[in-house]
């Protein structure tokens, strides 16, 4: 008797407990996503041909062709569910509509630079949103503006202006390899910072899909917006799509050195500033 009435119970709270799951686990259902995605896009686009879940053969290339930390390049990281390797602006929106249906994490990852891997790595339940196919940059040497997508990476901006002009330049971090998404709407510094200060000083517009996939530029997301998602982070804000810069003018030869330092010379340098007294200390 005593051993059957724990049975029922436990089969009782068991029951209670699938029954809860299965409710709550519905909608953010690695399949209800992806019908969402599906239902959200538009025919002509199909948003199939960009997902790779972890069944596509080349989700772990996908993956780690924007792992940059190799810290996080390990079995043990979590996974995302999804990896979304947008096209079109409204793979972008399908994205943003439906991880807000599904209480699915959605991280924006451009080239993939983050230290912490913050574009790639998460906690909970989670997609990216990979941002490496748009990646035109559009140089205008006419009016000295550039229009650039946040998945160009930094060479291949400066690549792009060399090309037109061997006068012009544009202040930005040393690193070619590093995302234009994430290091324009983080700050940006360069070897040309003293001269031109950091890459957001000479970002004159942008444009950016909000939480309820508007796309709106410098005009209509506001100065607020738009000063925040050039030093302040853009994850927090929206999905950056491309910012417009302006192009700096340079000498057509620059000389570019380096000098090295041994921690041991430095130490020297500051020993022979210190006052006798202190000498032996130090
Ligand atoms: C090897 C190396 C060298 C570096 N050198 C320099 C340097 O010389 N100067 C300098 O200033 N910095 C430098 N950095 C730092 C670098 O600028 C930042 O880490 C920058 O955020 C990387 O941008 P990303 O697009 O490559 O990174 P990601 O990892 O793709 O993104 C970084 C952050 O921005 C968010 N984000 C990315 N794209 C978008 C988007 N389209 N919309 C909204 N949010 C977005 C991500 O979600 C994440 O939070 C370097 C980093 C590394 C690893
Ligand atoms: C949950 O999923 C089941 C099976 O797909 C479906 O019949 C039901 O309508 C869904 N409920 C909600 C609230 O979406
Ligand atoms: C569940 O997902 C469907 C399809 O994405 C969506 O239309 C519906 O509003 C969602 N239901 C709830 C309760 O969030
Ligand atoms: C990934 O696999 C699914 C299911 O086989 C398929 O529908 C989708 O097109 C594949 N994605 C890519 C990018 O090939
Ligand atoms: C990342 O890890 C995989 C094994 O999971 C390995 O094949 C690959 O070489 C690693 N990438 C780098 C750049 O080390
Ligand atoms: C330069 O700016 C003018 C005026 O805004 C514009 O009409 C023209 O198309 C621009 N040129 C290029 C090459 O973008
Ligand atoms: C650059 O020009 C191409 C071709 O005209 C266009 O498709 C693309 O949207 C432009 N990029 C930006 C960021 O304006």
């Amino acid at each position: 008797m005593k051993s059957s009435r724990v049975f029922a119970i436990i089969s009782l709270f068991l029951t209670l407990l699938l029954s809860v799951s299965w409710a709550t686990a519905n909608n953010s259902s690695h399949e209800g996503f992806l019908e969402c995605l599906e239902s959200h896009s538009e025919p002509s686009n199909p948003i199939s041909a960009v997902l790779y879940t972890p069944e596509n053969s080349s989700y772990s290339a996908v993956l780690k062709s924007y792992i940059r930390n190799l810290r996080f390049n390990e079995s043990t990281t979590r996974k995302p569910q999804l990896i979304l390797t947008a096209l079109q602006v409204s793979h972008i929106q399908a994205a943003i509509v439906c991880s807000k249906i599904h209480g699915l994490q959605m991280k924006i990852r451009s080239g993939g630079h983050d230290y912490e891997g913050v574009s790639y790595v998460s906690d909970v339940p989670f997609f990216i949103l990979d941002m490496f196919n748009f990646r035109s940059v559009n140089v205008s040497i006419e009016n000295e503006t550039a229009w650039v997508q946040v998945g160009a990476i930094v060479g291949e901006v400066y690549y792009r202006i060399a090309e037109k002009s061997n006068v012009h330049g544009f202040p930005a971090g040393v690193c070619p390899t590093v995302g234009v998404g994430g290091h324009f709407s983080g700050g940006g510094y360069g070897n040309m910072m003293r001269k031109y200060g950091l890459s957001v000083d000479n970002i004159i517009d942008a444009q950016i899909i909000d939480v309820n996939g508007r796309i709106l530029d410098r005009a209509s997301m506001g100065e607020d917006l738009f000063w925040a998602i050039t030093g302040g982070g853009g994850s927090s804000f929206g999905v950056v799509l491309a910012y417009k810069i302006k192009l700096v003018r340079v000498p057509s030869t620059v000389t570019v050195f380096r000098v090295t330092r041994t921690y041991e010379a430095k130490l020297d340098e500051y020993r022979l500033q210190l006052p006798a007294s202190c000498r032996q200390v130090a």
